[in-house]
């Protein structure tokens, strides 16, 4: 017996490169919400259960131009700077954390602010096809709790990190850690909240140790993020060579590049995603391989502070490296991962040699660099989902039925038999967030177009 059978349309990775059509399939989702199975058109029992779900209504029919995609997965998002999302994006990464963003995170001492920021948020990502996130919150345990209980209330899953940020010289006195030692403890008590509201969220919530990035952080606390993500088995993240500041302070400090200090103090786990990574060496991309660490590309928010191009394919394809999109809100200004794709296949083909070998010998950029609209659409949705190691991103049996329902009908498609991997590219390339009409997260409605009403806007 399943919960309900969905007929439709969908786009889905295999892998990178492959993106398959599931044409009229039939999804039977289970009781838990994940996908029990698939059937094809012509399969013997694919008339009888439509016949039987209809009759319990249970059982719903895409209607003609919509379409399923899986729901994106936006691997490294900053949710207190929704508040200065689209603004302040005139100064370098350092100038830019000490100008506007530590004094805006400090305001999340505040919970009520928090709640406001926070639910607005998760109610945004979620209409804009974010079924999973991966959240930075502020150094504050209480409002970070409550980022978690937002996405726990609103059906989205959600893997929060309490961030540390404990070093005495270089954070402002009005926003960092007291001390190493609370910072610690802090951690481990929010790890243990989180891992308590997990048991009453169905779609998974889940704590993640979240060292800012390394100049931050101490060397104890560093230590001690290591060792508690190793007692726990939850999920690290932070930022690793993002810029050209924050790469070389490392290297000064430590005399090696971000991914050998973060390994050295058990921060490069399986479960661990570090954000940006546009500035690793081959060795650095070779320890990201044997940890089973991911990459979490944020293609928007690299144009503002990394100015430069992570080398996605070859991560991808020399290294096999788990990568995934994020939408690094507000350095990245936009929270869709549609804008993210877009960047993502834009900013790879401005690596790619580029030179016309029919009127130019001079070499410049470098060959394999691009990569397809199809590999950029594997980041935000299996990429993802691998990179967290959760069964999602998918479709696929066991994966959970967290999808997003497209509506084509304004998009430029003038003929009843346009090829459906077109159709795929036009929704990738040209949709709005209006034309997603349904999302769902663990076999649950969590937006209607017609219905949802954004949360605590002003
Ligand atoms: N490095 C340390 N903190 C941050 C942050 O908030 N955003 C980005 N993009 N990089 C960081
Ligand atoms: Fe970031």
């Amino acid at each position: 017996m399943y919960k309900f059978v969905v007929k439709g349309t969908a786009f889905s990775s295999v892998d990178p490169k492959k993106v398959n059509v599931y044409e009229n399939y039939l999804f039977c989702i289970s009781e838990k919400g994940s996908i029990s199975k698939m059937i094809a058109p012509g399969e013997t029992e694919y008339e009888s259960i439509i016949q039987e779900y209809s009759n319990i209504n249970k059982f719903q029919e895409l209607t003609k131009g919509q379409y399923i995609l899986p729901g994106f997965i936006d691997l490294h998002i900053h949710a207190p700077q929704w508040a200065q999302a689209g603004t302040a994006l005139d100064l370098p990464l350092y100038e830019w954390l000490n100008t506007y963003t530590f004094p805006l995170e400090a305001k999340f001492a505040d919970v009520q602010f928090a709640e406001t920021v926070y639910a607005n948020l998760v109610s945004n990502l979620i209409k804009n096809g974010t079924t999973t996130a991966l959240y930075f919150a502020t150094v504050h345990r209480e409002s970070s709790l409550r980022l978690a209980e937002i996405c726990s209330e609103q059906g989205q899953r959600g893997l929060v990190g309490k961030v540390v940020m404990d070093d005495l010289e270089q954070n402002p006195d009005y926003y960092r850690d007291e001390t190493t030692a609370l910072a610690l403890e802090d951690t481990e008590l929010f790890i243990q909240e989180v891992q308590e509201l997990n048991k009453q969220t169905p779609q998974g919530v889940y704590p993640v140790v979240t060292p800012r990035f390394i100049p931050s952080c101490t060397d104890d606390a560093l230590k001690g993020l290591g060792e508690l993500a190793e007692k726990y088995d939850v999920h690290v993240q932070s930022h690793c060579s993002e810029s050209d500041w924050a790469h070389s302070f490392v290297q000064e400090r430590f005399g090696k590049n971000d991914a050998f200090a973060l390994n050295d103090f058990g921060l490069l786990t399986e479960k661990a995603v570090m954000a940006h990574c546009g500035f690793l060496s081959d060795d650095d991309m070779a320890l990201f391989a044997e940890k089973g660490t991911a990459v979490a590309h944020c293609p928007i928010s690299n144009a503002y502070f990394g100015n430069a191009v992570t080398p996605i394919a070859k991560l991808l394809h020399d290294y096999q490296i788990e990568t995934g999109l994020g939408s690094d809100i507000s350095g990245g200004f936009s929270p869709s991962l549609f804008d993210n794709i877009r960047q993502a296949v834009m900013s790879s083909r401005m690596l790619e040699d580029g030179v016309d070998k029919d009127c130019c010998s001079e070499k410049r950029g470098v060959s394999g660099s691009s990569i397809t609209l199809n590999e950029a659409f594997y980041l935000a949705t299996a990429g993802g989902g691998d990179s967290l190691s959760l069964p999602i991103g998918k479709l696929a049996v066991d994966y959970a039925w967290d999808v997003q329902i497209l509506d084509s009908k304004e998009l430029p498609i003038f003929s009843d038999d346009e090829p459906l991997m077109d159709i795929f590219q036009k929704i990738l390339y040209l949709s709005r967030p209006e034309n997603i009409e349904e999302v769902w997260v663990q076999g649950r409605k969590v937006h209607d177009k017609n219905k949802t009403r954004l949360e605590g806007q002003k």
